[in-house]
C-alpha cells in the first residue's frame, strides 16, 4: 500500500502542476478567507462559491464585520447556494472569532459552529502549514476507485502520512480536490484521459446524482421558503403555504426544521420571518 499510495502522490502532484486553478484565496493563509471559502464551497462548484466569495469578502473582509451584520443580511446574500443553515453557522462562528480571535481557537476549529473535521483541517493546512489532509468526498472518491475501498476511514488512519512527506500540505489536498472535481468526478469520471488510469481499480459504487436527490428533497422546500422570506421581510402562515408550491406535509416538516434550526420565527399572529438574532 506503501508503494502505491506514493506513486498516486508523486502522480498527482504532477497533474496538478499544469492544471491548478487560481483563485485569490489560494494565496492567502488568512484563516478568515479559509474559513469563508470553505463553507461557501461545501456542496457548491467551486467556480460558482468563488462569486459568492468575492461578493462576501467584500462585504465581511474580517470575522467583526460578519459580526456585526444580521442573519437577514448575510442570507440575503447567500441566495441561491441553498443549505441555508450554513450562512447561520458561520455567523454564528463570526461572532466566537470576532471575541476570541483565531489564534486563540487554534488547533480545536471544530470548536466553531458548523466546522467540522474537513473544515478544521482546511484551515490547519491552507492558514497554519500544518501537514494534515482535508478529507471531503474528492478525496474520498478517488482513494474509494483507486484502491478498490468501500471505507477509508483505516486507509486514511494508516496512509495520511505518506501523502504528506516532503510536500506543502496545501498542494496535495488542492491536487485531490481539482482532481476530483475535473477527472475523477463524482458521476461521468473521465477515465479515457486520466493519467493514473493504468494503476487504478476503477471501482465504482452505484449513487443517485445529487440533482435526484436534491428534486422534491426536504432541502428545497427549505430553500424555497427561506428565499420567500428573505424577499418579502415576513408572510403570514396562509400565505406562505399558498406560495410554497409544495404538499402540505413537506412544507411543515421544513417549516418545523427551520424553526428547530432558529433560522426562522413564527410568531403569535402566524407571522413567519427570519430569526434575527
Ligand atoms: N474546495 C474547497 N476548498 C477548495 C480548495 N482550496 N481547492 C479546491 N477545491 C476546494
Amino acid at each position: 500500500m506503501e508503494t502505491k499510495t506514493k506513486k498516486l502522490k508523486i502522480d498527482l502532484l504532477n497533474w496538478y502542476k499544469k492544471n491548478k486553478r487560481d483563485f485569490s484565496w489560494r494565496k492567502t493563509t488568512d484563516p478568515w478567507q479559509i474559513l469563508l471559502i470553505e463553507t461557501l464551497s461545501q456542496q457548491t462548484q467551486l467556480e460558482r462559491a468563488n462569486e459568492y466569495f468575492d461578493k462576501f469578502i467584500k462585504e465581511f473582509p474580517s470575522p467583526k464585520s460578519m459580526a456585526n451584520s444580521s442573519l437577514k443580511i448575510i442570507l440575503k446574500m447567500w441566495s441561491g447556494l441553498g443549505y441555508n443553515n450554513r450562512a447561520k453557522r458561520l455567523y454564528e462562528a463570526s461572532k466566537i472569532i470576532k471575541k476570541k480571535g483565531f489564534d486563540q481557537i487554534y488547533p480545536n476549529f471544530d470548536a466553531l459552529p458548523g466546522v467540522g473535521p474537513y473544515t478544521k483541517n482546511a484551515i490547519l493546512s491552507f492558514g497554519y502549514g500544518e501537514k494534515v489532509l482535508a478529507i471531503d468526498t474528492n478525496i474520498q472518491r478517488i482513494i474509494q476507485r483507486y484502491f478498490g475501498l468501500n471505507d477509508t476511514k483505516d486507509f486514511f488512519k494508516e496512509n495520511s502520512k505518506y501523502f504528506l512527506q516532503n510536500v506543502d500540505s496545501r498542494d496535495i489536498n488542492q491536487a485531490f480536490m481539482d482532481f476530483g472535481s475535473s477527472i475523477c468526478k463524482s458521476s461521468n469520471p473521465t477515465c479515457s484521459v486520466c493519467p493514473i488510469e493504468s494503476c487504478c481499480n476503477k471501482y465504482f459504487s452505484d449513487s443517485k446524482s445529487s440533482k435526484e436527490k436534491f428534486k422534491g428533497s426536504n432541502r428545497e422546500v427549505r430553500g424555497k421558503i427561506v428565499k420567500l422570506l428573505v424577499n418579502k421581510g415576513h408572510v403570514n402562515n396562509l400565505k406562505l403555504f399558498e406560495e410554497i408550491d409544495e404538499d402540505y406535509e413537506k412544507v411543515n416538516k421544513a417549516l418545523e426544521g427551520l424553526k428547530k434550526d432558529n433560522l426562522i420565527k413564527i410568531k403569535k399572529n402566524n407571522i413567519i420571518e427570519i430569526n434575527s438574532n
